[in-house]
């Protein structure tokens, strides 16, 4: 029981998550989802996100509390995303901490989302491998990251590649458009692509050809793989052949999981790294979750990935890298930290 017990608070997107760990113990992950106010327009609408998160905000903060069985008086500490994020959005969340802390005199933490992502997998596995190859992929994101220590500390958190265009997560949502199917549209390419055939179209691997590699070895690009279905889909439909989803869905996806796989497995070797922990959205893939295992069991890697409920946005990976502040004895922010859009990932805690 003397394990702090921390409130951590995510509003970088359309999730307004409140989670509750007692050190690496989770005790409650209360999410509300805005998904369905922004379906309609194909992509998240930041104004709208901001409006949920206000609505959200206290009856998500009284259910986590309430499923955790506390009251607020006993939190030792709050911690919350501070970015990178949608700026109004991220700004719901900050005020509600900095009041939360104010009013209860506690001590508050703003945390980087993208190191909350890799903190978030101590609650299903234990204590974080450091150093590790951490591979996030959201609807934002595609980085691939050496983890020395997960709260930043000194380089902690080192950038090795990431997305020169688009993220994973958006390139499954806007292939899935092409497709007809609804937003989000990772989750429904993943339940079409498993009665497809991975090998039915040959999509391109994006910087994979050996020049790229020479200045791209660990970035990833996935504009020139959306492209590349759009106009095939669209050739289908000019000659008024049936497009087979399942199909695209399934050649599609093993594209982008080829090339994510094949890269952080890549990460992980040049490093001499023989952990590999894979978060954010996309990591909630089925086919990137056994194409990774794998490849890298026989390679003597192990691979951790969160159930995918925390791999997406939630509040308990807030939570449980604020649990981690408290725990390496990281100085709390201050009460004035603000909320930063493009907060780069190697500013994991807040001054
Ligand atoms: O981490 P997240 O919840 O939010 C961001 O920070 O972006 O990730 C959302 C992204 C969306 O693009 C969604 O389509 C994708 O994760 N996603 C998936 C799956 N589940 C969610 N992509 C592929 N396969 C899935 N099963
Ligand atoms: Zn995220």
């Amino acid at each position: 029981m003397n394990e702090p017990l921390v409130l951590g608070i995510e509003t970088s997107c359309d999730e307004t998550g409140v989670g509750i760990v007692r050190g690496h113990t989770l005790l409650a992950d209360a999410v509300a989802s805005s998904v369905d106010e922004h379906a309609r327009f194909g992509g998240v609408v930041p104004e709208v996100a901001s409006r949920a998160h206000l609505e959200a905000m206290v009856p998500t903060i009284e259910r986590a509390c309430e499923t955790a069985g506390i009251r607020l008086h006993d939190v030792d500490a709050i911690a919350v995303t501070n970015g990178p994020g949608l700026a109004g959005a991220l700004l719901v969340g900050v005020a509600a901490a900095k009041a939360l802390a104010l009013g209860l005199g506690k001590p508050i933490y703003g945390v980087n989302h993208l190191a909350s992502h890799v903190a978030v997998d101590q609650l299903e596995h234990g204590p974080l491998p450091e150093p590790c190859i951490a591979m996030l992929v959201s609807g934002g994101h595609s980085s691939l990251l050496r983890v020395t220590d997960v709260t930043g500390h000194e380089g902690g958190v080192d950038p090795m590649g990431q997305t020169i265009d688009d993220a994973a997560g958006e390139a499954f949502d806007k292939v899935a458009r092409l497709l007809g199917l609804p937003f989000p549209g990772g989750p429904h390419i993943d339940r079409a692509a498993r009665e497809g055939d991975t090998v039915a179209i040959d999509f391109p691997r994006g910087l994979t050809s050996r020049r790229d590699l020479e200045r791209h070895r660990f970035d990833f690009s996935f504009s020139g793989l959306k492209t590349a279905v759009a106009r095939w889909v669209e050739a289908k439909e000019r000659a008024g052949e049936p497009v087979p989803v399942n199909d695209v869905a399934a050649s599609f996806q093993e594209a982008v999981c080829d090339v994510l796989v094949r890269k952080a497995l890549d990460a992980a070797a040049s490093e001499g790294i023989e952990d590999l922990l894979i978060g954010g959205g996309v990591a909630a893939n089925s086919r990137l979750r056994h194409l990774a295992e794998e490849r890298a069991s026989k390679l003597g890697i192990r691979v951790r990935v969160p159930r995918p409920g925390l791999c997406t946005d939630n509040g308990a990976m807030v939570a449980a890298l604020g649990s981690e502040m408290v725990a390496r004895g990281r100085t709390p922010s201050s009460l004035d930290l603000p909320a930063d859009s493009s907060l780069p990932v190697t500013e994991v805690l807040a001054g």
